[in-house]
């Protein structure tokens, strides 16, 4: 037996690429915090698994499909004879092994294929931003979720399958894929180690990084002309810069109705509810609005135009469905989707003078104005005196 290169070096890169793109993507998965790493992870992802594609055709001996391309059946048989531990030795990959790379990189497809239709139409935002609806994305999301899932559980599959390997033949397979070098008879076909092309594989993924996290999201926040304010340090979620699309505006609703409060954008409740706040302007939560006929027409269109039916943003989409068809809810704080998702804010928060009132939306939405309230954009200011005993232990 012979010190042999047996996986090449672009291999070898991609196999732990793969494996910490997809831990941190599993990482960053949950909430929106995280959500510009965790839709980079996921392009970064598919772009491993189609240089893997044409690698398997490209690349040395033991890379190419060729070398494994074994059926499920073999699979189950080696399974077995690991069991009775009389599995013999592969060089390269062996029959269960491969099962668990063919299924990799088809969940992988089909994940990050599902989180570009999810986010396209959940968040519309991504290259698929618009194509499909909140309604419509519902089961991609869930498939994306659960191929995640049966990812997770392939790969442990794939661990114990190394470890038990690695005891049975009394070698380090973990380690060999990092060296690319294993024992093998003299006759074994040995890897090149295609060093230029790991090289451009290196520099393709740090100039897609450098790219996304340098220009592409920093040009999506000036295309919408808004910003999170992250200056007090204190933002909620300082690596979402995705922010939502821009929606019609009206200068004349602004006029009328933001002068008492903040304007409540109209895809906050739907058109019935607006025609009922409308008609009953002159006793407006206690005041008269005192607006005239057409006054009333005209902000009143627009709002319908924008109601929550017509489902512009998430936010729309959710309340809009949370609100039992028979009712007519006047207030936005008293939708089911409202209260559900501000429930869990503690009293101390609503006591904030910075906050005062459930209505005083751009307390904690910072693009309340615009209408879109983007996970990413919202953030629960700290009482100046809690922020003031927090910058000095900071000190
Ligand atoms: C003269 C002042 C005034 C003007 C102008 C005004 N509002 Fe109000 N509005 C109020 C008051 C007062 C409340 C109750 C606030 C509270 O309970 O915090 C309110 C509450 C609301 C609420 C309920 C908020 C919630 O979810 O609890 C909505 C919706 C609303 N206004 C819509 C409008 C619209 C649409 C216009 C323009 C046609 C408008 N308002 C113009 C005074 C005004
Ligand atoms: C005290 C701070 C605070 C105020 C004031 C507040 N919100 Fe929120 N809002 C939050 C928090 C925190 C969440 C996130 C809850 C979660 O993570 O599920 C949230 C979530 C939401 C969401 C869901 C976003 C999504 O799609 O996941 C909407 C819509 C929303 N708020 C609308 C409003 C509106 C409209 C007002 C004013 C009438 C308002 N909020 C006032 C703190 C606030």
């Amino acid at each position: 037996m012979v010190r042999t290169l047996i996986w090449d070096l672009p291999t070898r890169l991609f196999h732990w690429a793969l494996a910490s793109s997809f831990t941190f993507a599993w990482l960053t998965s949950d909430g929106d915090r995280w959500r510009s790493i965790h839709v980079f992870l996921g392009y970064l992802i598919l772009g491993l698994v189609v240089f893997r594609l044409v690698w398997g055709f490209a690349g040395s001996h033991f890379s190419r499909f060729a070398s494994f391309w074994f059926g499920p059946g073999e699979a189950l048989a080696y399974l077995k004879q690991v069991a009775t531990r009389k599995a013999p030795r592969h060089v390269g990959h062996n029959p269960t092994g491969s099962l668990a790379i063919y299924t990799l990189l088809a969940l992988a497809v089909v994940v990050g294929l599902t989180g570009i239709l999810t986010l396209g139409g959940d968040e519309q935002q991504g290259i698929a931003a618009g194509w499909l609806s909140f309604s419509q994305v519902e089961w991609l999301k869930d498939l994306h979720e659960l191929g995640a899932n049966l990812m997770l559980a392939v790969v442990f599959g794939h661990i114990t399958g190394v470890v038990v390997e690695s005891v049975l033949h009394h070698e380090n397979l973990a380690r060999s894929m990092v060296t690319g070098f294993k024992m093998a008879d003299p006759g074994t076909p040995r890897a090149k180690p295609h060093t230029w092309v790991a090289a451009c594989m290196l520099l393709a993924m740090l100039g897609f990084g450098g790219w996304w996290f340098a220009y592409a999201i920093d040009r999506q926040i000036d295309d919408q002309s808004w910003h999170i304010n992250m200056e007090d340090g204190t933002g909620e979620a300082p690596h979402v810069k995705f922010v939502g699309k821009t929606l019609p505006d009206d200068p004349l609703w602004r006029d009328e109705c933001g002068s008492c409060h903040a304007v409540f954008y109209p895809a906050l409740l739907p058109s019935r509810s607006w025609q009922k706040i409308m008609a009953e302007q002159d006793q407006h939560f206690g005041t008269d609005l005192g607006l005239d006929t057409e006054t009333v027409a005209a902000v009143l269109q627009f709002m319908v135009d924008n109601a929550a039916e017509k489902h512009a943003v998430e936010a729309a989409y959710k309340i809009e469905k949370s609100i039992p068809s028979a009712e007519t809810p006047l207030r936005i704080t008293e939708t089911p989707y409202w209260m559900k998702k501000h429930r869990e804010i503690a009293a101390s928060d609503w006591a904030n003078p910075l906050v005062m009132s459930k209505t005083n939306c751009a307390a904690c939405h910072t693009d309340a104005d615009a209408g879109t309230f983007e996970d990413g954009a919202m953030h629960i200011p700290k009482a100046p005196a809690a922020a003031a005993s927090s910058a000095a232990s900071r000190r």
